[in-house]
């Protein structure tokens, strides 16, 4: 029974209302196919106007509420020192712990700090799964990313309920064969962007840690979703249902030694990040590069009202009416379309639901991509944009050779707080349709692309 009613209420609502709207535009078929063979068959090069629904991504993309809107308004833009930085200081510090608050534009700027301050040629990074900018990161540095999480992690059909998890055994293993003086830190993203948005237990959290700091390895969060994680433990770890997502956020990070953050995420703003350090000489070492690439150490390439937006946003992530809101409208899709038959990543992760494509168009070879396939039929179906987390992102090595990802998933992000549940049910029924035309889909080629990161940009052509 849900705390708020005497009966039993079922229905979980947006615990929000709408005070501020956004028309949405709607496109003919037509239109739709125009629009993507203009982009070269990449959602990415769409232009927003020609999509209905957005669900590329969930970072930066959220709405932000008449709080963080109203600290924005009252924002210092001092160049140094301003209350801005302090009031964001303080609610990271607050959340995490950790002693040294670095911001950063966005994510991946606090990894290519970390990282230039600490990887050199041939050093390996472990963690459960890189995601791809935290990847191609290390590989600029000649480091190499090593993804280490658990065997359920890959297997999309299986259920657990920390399929995030790292292989405790394999990061032996790799520590051992190594060795630790070529390990700068062992990392873990929470939630597991890359394996299906699936949460890291606590456990699991303590016992990398404790693992790493018996070689003498610092432990790294990539933190970007840590709220959600944190959800995921309460409902699904012993122990933790009756502690709040803040008390779980707290003694998650209470086992790492810093973190790199994107406040896209689970920060509830539309831009920002950062990266926190216990370490004094390495945080130091990483100010003085922000200084020359990102700004002063108390802005971080930000403006004060983003820092105010990541201050109010840290703690809207945690609030618990809105975290149950969340995470159950991703199940409910998910649990709309399984049950017709869409083979998905089992359980619903927290950003995301994930279509496993390679089982759902078993007509459709690996070297054909069968995610980018269904990602570009969504659209033209539906004007719905996902992302391919596949063998496009993934497939290319570092010595130029293509070999298939080890899943080949079609993500649908959520922007926090922007769609309701009848955008949900739309897209539950556009995903059936589209399931009974699975067939007529066609394989793809690429005809142009990038040397890394070639998903963003890259330009393809149906197979005919
Ligand atoms: N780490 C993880 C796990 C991420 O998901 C992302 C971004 C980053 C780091 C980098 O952060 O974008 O602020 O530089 N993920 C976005 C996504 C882009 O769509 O999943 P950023």
């Amino acid at each position: 029974m849900n705390k708020y009613y005497d009966i039993d209420i079922k229905t979980i609502i947006e615990p929000f209302q709408i005070r501020s709207v956004e028309p949405i535009k709607f496109t003919t078929p037509q239109q739709r196919r125009d629009a993507l063979a203009e982009a070269g068959y990449n959602p990415f090069l769409l232009r927003a106007e020609h999509v209905l629904i957005d669900l590329l991504t969930d970072s930066g993309t959220g709405a932000m509420s008449s709080r963080q809107w109203a600290a924005m308004i009252a924002s210092d833009e001092s160049y140094a020192g301003s209350d801005s930085f302090y009031r964001f200081e303080n609610a990271v510090k607050d959340i995490t712990g950790f002693k040294h608050i670095i911001p950063t534009h966005q994510g991946r700027a606090a990894e290519h700090i970390l990282f230039s301050s600490t990887v050199t040629e041939g050093m390996v990074i472990p963690s459960n799964t890189h995601f791809d900018t935290t990847r191609a990161n290390i590989e600029v540095c000649k480091g190499e990313a090593r993804d280490l999480v658990i065997a359920e992690g890959r297997q999309p059909q299986t259920i657990h309920p920390f399929k995030g998890n790292v292989d405790l055994d394999k990061l032996r293993e790799t520590i051992e064969s190594v060795g630790p003086e070529n390990i700068p830190f062992v990392m873990a993203t929470v939630t597991n962007n890359s394996g299906g948005g699936q949460p890291v237990s606590m456990a699991n959290i303590k016992a990398v840690s404790e693992l790493a700091h018996s070689y003498g390895l610092p432990f790294i969060l990539d933190a970007c979703r840590f709220a959600e994680n944190s959800w995921f433990i309460k409902l699904r770890e012993e122990g933790y249902a009756d502690k709040t997502p803040i008390e779980i956020a707290r003694e998650l990070f209470s086992y790492a030694d810093g973190c790199t953050m994107s406040a896209k995420k689970d920060g509830m703003a539309n831009i920002g990040g950062f990266l926190a350090l216990n370490d004094d000489t390495l945080a130091q070492q990483c100010r003085n590069l922000l200084i020359l690439t990102e700004g002063f150490p108390t802005y971080g390439g930000l403006a004060g009202y983003d820092l105010e937006a990541i201050a109010v946003g840290l703690y809207e992530a945690l609030d618990e009416d809105y975290l149950r809101y969340r995470i159950r409208s991703v199940a409910y899709l998910g649990e709309k379309i399984s049950s017709a038959g869409i083979p998905i990543v089992q359980p619903t992760g927290g950003h995301a639901l994930y279509i496993d494509a390679r089982a759902m168009l078993p007509h459709i070879p690996d070297d054909q991509y069968p995610a980018w396939s269904l990602t570009n039929a969504l659209y033209l179906l539906g004007g719905v944009r996902g992302v391919e987390i596949g063998s496009v992102m993934f497939g290319m090595q570092p010595d130029g050779t293509e070999k298939p990802a080890p899943m080949d998933l079609v993500r649908l992000a959520f922007p926090r707080r922007v769609y309701t549940q009848s955008h949900v049910d739309y897209l539950a029924e556009v995903l059936l349709a589209l399931y009974e035309r699975r067939d007529t889909l066609p394989g793809y080629r690429i005809v142009e692309q990038a040397p890394v990161l070639r998903h963003f940009t890259i330009r393809m052509a149906p197979v005919e």
